[in-house]
């Protein structure tokens, strides 16, 4: 066991583990932070991604002790209030069905909006590919991130769900 001193949304969390377990379990387990999701645990399926400094990357398979000093962002930080670009227009799309893939999905495309302002179609699905949905939403998923890059959404737009 080790302590580990980790920066996750802005803030500081400190956890005592082995330093191999992976960051998925330390941010679930240990920080309560349980939006990021285990599907795989070897990399395939994209439902445990989260940003290390901007970049999307597996938390399933980083071990605790490879993160460092960088910075980590999880579902949960991506906004305050739920108001990022890809939020908004997951949103307006109504992407989810389950939502067990959703968080690994929209961080996915959150880090490429972020490096890619404007990819295109075939950007989009080559970098959307690697995150697995069981419910099938891959064409709402599309549309979705084309409107995030193309015509975000704006924060005021957001209207309350009535079903
Ligand atoms: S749980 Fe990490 S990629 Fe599947
Ligand atoms: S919405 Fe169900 S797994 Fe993607």
């Amino acid at each position: 066991m080790a302590l580990f001193k980790l920066l996750v949304n802005g803030r500081n969390y400190q956890a005592d583990v082995d330093p191999d377990t992976p960051l998925l379990w330390v941010l679930r387990d240990h920080f309560g932070l349980v939006g990021t999701k285990y599907g795989c645990g070897i990399a395939q399926c994209g439902a445990c991604t989260v940003h290390l400094n901007g970049e999307a990357i597996r938390s399933c398979v980083l071990p605790v002790s490879a993160v460092g000093k960088s910075k980590v962002t999880t579902i949960e930080g991506l906004s305050s209030d739920g108001t990022h670009p890809v939020q908004l227009a997951w949103d307006k799309v109504d992407v989810p069905q389950c939502g067990y893939c959703q968080a690994g999905q929209i961080m996915t495309a959150a880090a490429l909006l972020k490096r890619n302002p404007k990819p295109t179609q075939s950007e989009i699905d080559e970098t959307m590919t690697g995150n697995l949905c069981r419910c099938g939403t891959y064409h709402r998923i599309r549309e979705a991130v084309k409107l995030a890059a193309e015509h975000p959404v704006s924060g005021s737009s957001k209207t309350p769900k009535t079903k």
